[in-house]
């Protein structure tokens, strides 16, 4: 009993956190609720412990989706993590001890990623709200991912509305819708991106 009373405590200043975030940043945080642990499990579905490559995280936010990952079975020093607020990295740093958090813009990743620049990851999880940033720019960070993860290994996208939130560039890379989840708050769509052979 006392367990379940914590856990909706830390739940709900979890919320109340995300809550504040949104209010000062509304377009760059980009949602009213963190992200549901049946859609963080979801995203980190795609890693492939046995890469054994690291994995790139970016828009961590409250972490729900940095805990799927490291419940895979990557270690925390195998996890790099960009995360653009503050207020949000300063509490990622004390709850995910070891986890590789940078506090950056996940735009400027080469600034952000700084010796692990050329660094290739396994895949990327991105919960950076797309939408609020401008198609061009959209398609340049996706080009910047697919870049840093070998051939044939995705990008998981999150997003609310029913279209992919990059636009399909036939050559260039392949968009694949991954799952539509219910159990979210608005209800999430995911979508994959490949790097065309
Ligand atoms: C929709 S929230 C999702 C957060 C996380 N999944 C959760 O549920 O707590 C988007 C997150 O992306 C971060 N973000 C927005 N723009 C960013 C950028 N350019 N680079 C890195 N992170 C960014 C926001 O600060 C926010 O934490």
């Amino acid at each position: 009993m006392f367990r379940l009373k914590e856990r909706l405590g830390k739940k709900f200043e979890e919320e109340v956190q995300f809550f504040k975030g949104w209010q000062k940043d509304k377009k760059g945080v980009g949602a009213l609720i963190p992200t549901s642990i049946h859609t963080a499990r979801r995203m980190a579905s795609i890693v492939e412990p046995q890469s054994g490559l690291p994995v790139l995280e970016l828009g961590a936010g409250t972490g729900v989706i940095t805990k799927a990952i490291l419940e895979r079975g990557i270690r925390p020093d195998r996890l790099t993590s960009v995360e653009y607020s503050r207020d949000f990295y300063e509490r990622l740093i004390r709850r995910f001890p070891g986890v590789d958090f940078r506090l950056g813009d996940a735009f400027a990743l080469d600034e952000v990623l700084g010796e692990r620049r050329l660094e290739q990851f396994d895949c990327v999880i991105s919960a950076v709200p797309m939408l609020s940033f401008p198609m061009a720019r959209r398609v340049a960070l996706l080009e910047d991912l697919l870049a840093r993860i070998p051939p044939g290994r995705p990008v998981i996208q999150i997003t609310y509305g029913p279209l992919s939130p990059v636009t399909k560039l036939p050559g260039r890379y392949e968009v694949s819708h991954y799952d539509f989840v219910v159990r979210n708050i608005p209800p999430a769509q995911l979508w994959t991106y490949r790097r065309t052979e």
